[in-house]
């Protein structure tokens, strides 16, 4: 049934605000891109000095300082622009809970979803050859750093701690879970596992958290080496996304093979309802999978349990990170 004119017009309005939801994107990602925000870390400028710190155009310099400020991003006082609302939390260097590096990524990731239609088109992802320089190599690890130190405290919470000894973090990245979990265990130790240009980066951050003395190092190709063990805790957080079916089945039963009797399997990612589409996170995240990977997407929780049962592991429960992502524990019986 059409509504009245007045319904009519608040729905061409909705529709208008989902499908330009690419300039607010944008805006953010080209000041991310020129490095606005780190500029404005701890000093206000003016819209001329900074356009001469950032070798950008004044005029175009000006006219993003004010979307910026349009989004609460940035205050306005009087000629000089400061950072502001969520930008000054999250965008301000050296600050807690820095964001910065998985907006980069995500900048690179932009320029992907550009290709969309064509990927859907094709079934090729974007560049999937090309190697990931050191500076977006680090962007996306410690971007994997930025969203753990908001999540980790909520997969402590979710795991029954008690007989945890020896932990796994399987292409742990940044390693920031494991981290988590030992400042909360002190007689436990644990392993970063990943490629040997990430693990630079893991023995970095293990350095700043003061946990060198606790944590060992595996450099290579996960479906590759050996994981040693036996473990109590194998984590496996944001790696299925990336595989198709039959490389996640794999992994999973040489994590399941590497683990201790009554060890635990615990599977993080964007999981989809039965139906695969939703919530929309996740089925927007499938898409993130599909134009940067041959084969990865967001898995439902039916699939990724199926995987664990059939190596004969017992499911023990789910649990939700923040409000898009989901845990999945497991643990090896007999
Ligand atoms: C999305 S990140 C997740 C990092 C970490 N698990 C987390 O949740 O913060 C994916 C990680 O998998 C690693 N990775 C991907 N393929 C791998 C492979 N074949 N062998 C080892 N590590 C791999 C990447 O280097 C990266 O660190």
């Amino acid at each position: 049934m059409p509504g009245t004119h007045g319904d009519q017009q608040t729905r061409r309005t909705q529709l208008s605000d989902l499908s330009n939801g690419y300039r607010a994107s944008a805006t953010i990602f080209s000041a991310i891109e020129l490095g606005v925000f780190k500029a404005l870390s701890n000093e206000s400028k003016s819209a001329d000095d900074l356009a001469a710190d950032l070798d950008c155009s004044p005029r175009g310099l000006r006219i993003l300082l004010d979307a910026l400020t349009g989004l609460d991003l940035l205050l306005l006082d009087d000629v000089r622009y400061s950072l502001h609302g969520l930008a000054d939390e999250f965008l301000c260097l050296g600050k807690h809970g820095y964001m910065g590096d998985i907006l980069e990524h995500n900048v690179a990731m932009m320029k992907k979803w550009v290709h969309m239609a064509e990927v859907v088109r094709t079934d090729k992802p974007i560049q999937r050859e090309k190697v990931r320089s050191p500076q977006e190599l680090r962007s996306f690890i410690l971007g994997m750093q930025n969203i753990a130190a908001g999540s980790a405290q909520q997969m402590v919470e979710f795991l029954d701690l008690t007989n945890i000894g020896r932990i796994l973090d399987l292409a742990g990245g940044p390693g920031t879970y494991l981290h988590t979990l030992l400042h909360h265990l002190p007689a436990a130790r644990g392993t970063v596992l990943d490629f040997p240009n990430v693990i630079d980066i893991a023995l970095e951050q293990t350095e700043k958290e003061g946990l060198t003395d606790r944590v060992d190092f595996i450099r290579g190709d996960m479906f590759e080496v050996e994981y040693g063990g036996p473990w109590d805790l194998v984590i496996i957080s944001n790696i299925i996304h990336s595989f198709d079916d039959s490389a996640n089945r794999y992994l999973f039963s040489k994590a399941a093979s590497s683990l201790d009797i009554g060890g635990f399997l615990l599977v993080k990612d964007f999981f989809l309802n039965e139906n695969r589409t939703s919530p929309s996170d996740a089925s927007l995240f499938s898409l993130n999978m599909l134009v940067a990977t041959d084969s990865g997407r967001s898995y439902s929780w039916q699939e990724c349990e199926l995987w664990l049962a059939e190596l004969g592991l017992k499911l023990i429960r789910r649990g939700r990170v923040g409000i898009s992502s989901g845990m999945i524990l497991a643990q090896k019986s007999e």
